[in-house]
């Protein structure tokens, strides 16, 4: 009789028995076996990562939510040809995202991400549908689990789309800028994630390797998170949006941020640096039965300071603040210093 009662509860709320989203462990590619998941030694409910943070949720949760010190005792660990030694093979479980919205796994990095990289870590799965997804891991690994919904958001973690050049921003005179305020020491930043091959399907192995076919730069940057607009002593007006700016790129529209990375470089001595992102022509292999393309992170050494930009027509001092400008690091052989990652995804 109680039961009964209970019974048509549950239906008028259905609410009541949709639960988080996540990514569930199990040990193959067909889903079928779960396994454990502790986070520093604590067992995970479930086998499950709650992916119940944004990738635009900054402030409150830096972009996802983290999972630290992960060990799989039960995953597969390598030995056959798909992985490198030490590397546990895990695949997720994961349910349709909502219409329009897409679900993202993340590693996590030692280095700072909220200056060039809107990731707070590399990405290394997206899925936009329900399904058995492989990823390859270390034990120990802390990962980072997220979401994203509609073209804007999920624009940050689609990186095997190109993004175009920045928009041209002023008409009219250059303001001379000079640094203000500068960091004493920089801080090293992930740099964007930029797909380095195509996303490919791989049946069966030996089929399953990645050679670099999309020719790719790393240059120094000038990023900057607030958009200004101003009118020179001359009444040309000035607008600055927020945004990066390579500066390495053949046709450099933003003269606002070639002003002010001109500033710095006087200022240091230094020059703009270009790395070209080159791998072994083979990359590393894809899991069989996956659809992946294989990515690089570069690495930036970024200095923040304040810049005087000259006056405003009513004589008042412009000054723009936190701005940061970045410099790839480079290999001893010039090569952009970074790590590879291969990043699996939905159909
Ligand atoms: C990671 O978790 C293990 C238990 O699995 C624990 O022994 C170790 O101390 C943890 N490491 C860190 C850095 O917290
Ligand atoms: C980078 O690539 C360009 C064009 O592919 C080449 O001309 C240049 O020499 C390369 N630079 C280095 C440091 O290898």
């Amino acid at each position: 009789m109680l039961s009964a009662c209970i019974l048509p509860l549950f239906l008028l709320f259905p609410a009541f028995t949709t639960a988080v989203p996540g990514f569930v462990a199990y040990k193959e590619l067909t889903c079928s076996d779960p396994i454990d998941i502790f986070a520093d030694g604590e067992q995970i409910p479930d086998n499950k990562l709650k992916i119940d943070h944004a990738i635009t949720e900054w402030d409150s949760h830096a972009a996802g939510h983290y999972y630290d010190n992960l060990t799989f005792p039960d995953a597969a660990v390598s030995g056959d040809d798909s992985g490198k030694a030490g590397t546990q093979f895990v695949y997720w479980g994961v349910e349709k995202p909502d219409p329009g919205c897409q679900f993202i796994m993340m590693k996590d990095t030692p280095y700072g991400w909220q200056v060039i990289s809107k990731m707070p870590g590399t990405e290394i799965l997206r899925v936009a549908e329900e399904g058995c997804y492989f990823t390859p891991l270390t034990a120990h690994d802390s990962l980072i689990t997220s979401y994203c919904c509609g073209q804007d958001d999920c624009s940050i973690a689609e990186v095997e789309i190109q993004s175009g050049p920045p928009k041209d921003v002023v008409s009219g005179d250059t303001p001379q800028c000079t640094v203000k305020n500068a960091a004493a020491s920089p801080t090293i930043q992930d740099g964007q994630q930029i797909a380095i091959t195509r996303p490919q399907s791989c049946e069966a192995a030996p089929a399953c390797t990645h050679s670099i076919q999309i020719s790719q730069t790393v240059s120094t940057a000038v990023a900057h998170f607030k958009s200004f607009t101003f009118t020179q002593e001359s009444g040309t007006e000035i607008s600055f949006e927020s945004g990066i700016d390579f500066l390495g790129q053949e046709k450099m529209t933003s003269t606002m941020s070639s002003s002010i990375a001109q500033a710095f470089m006087d200022e240091n001595g230094v020059t703009v640096t270009t790395g070209n992102i080159t791998a072994a022509t083979e990359g590393n292999r894809q899991m069989p039965g996956t659809i992946a393309f294989y990515s690089f992170v570069p690495h930036y050494e970024c200095w923040k300071a304040d810049y005087d930009c000259g006056k405003d027509i009513n004589g008042n001092e412009v000054v723009f603040e936190g701005i940061s400008f970045c410099q790839p690091r480079l290999s001893s052989t010039g090569d952009a210093d970074g790590i590879f990652r291969m990043v699996y995804i939905s159909g």
